[in-house]
């Protein structure tokens, strides 16, 4: 098991609006699991799989495209929960866009089970892939698939 070090591939998790509300909103829908405890959890699961991870939250869309944007070039990979603005943002699509890092798109519900207008994603299609409907275990499996393409040597059990 490898622990972070400064030359550590470097993970980033962004979580859209609402997402601050975990634990409590709609827990049928997303859980009892806290926004805190999902980050806690990643937290360590990264230095089990020698990533630094930073996690972000905000409930506003300018604040999401400036981390994309600051994240390019300085992340290795990337999490993205966009919550609703994944249905309508085509800015946050547009920064995705501009990130050579491979991103993972992660939603605690099927976004396919529930309400038509959930079932667009505009950031579908730019990203490396989605994880959907899990709940929290979605993040950790994310993360764990990005382990396996930035650290590819690392024997993941
Ligand atoms: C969500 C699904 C979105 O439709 C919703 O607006 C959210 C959370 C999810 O994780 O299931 O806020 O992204």
């Amino acid at each position: 098991m490898s622990q972070p070090s400064p030359s550590s591939p470097r993970i980033l998790v962004i979580h859209g609006p609402n997402l601050n509300l975990l634990g409590r909103r709609e827990p049928e829908i997303y859980g009892r699991t806290t926004l805190d405890e999902i980050n806690n959890r990643l937290t360590t699961l990264g230095a089990q799989l020698g990533l630094a991870l930073d996690t972000f939250q905000s409930n506003h869309e300018g604040a999401i495209v400036d981390r994309i944007q600051q994240a390019a070039g300085v992340y290795d990979g990337l999490i993205i929960n966009a919550a609703a603005l994944t249905h309508t943002s085509i800015a946050i699509r547009d920064a995705l866009a501009t990130v050579e890092a491979p991103v993972i798109e992660v939603h605690l519900s099927n976004i396919h089970r529930r309400e038509p207008f959930r079932h667009i994603s505009m950031t579908a299609g730019v990203v490396t892939g989605q994880i959907l409907g899990l709940g929290a275990a979605g993040y950790a499996l994310a993360l764990r698939g990005l382990a396996e393409m930035v650290r590819p040597a690392v024997t993941l059990v």
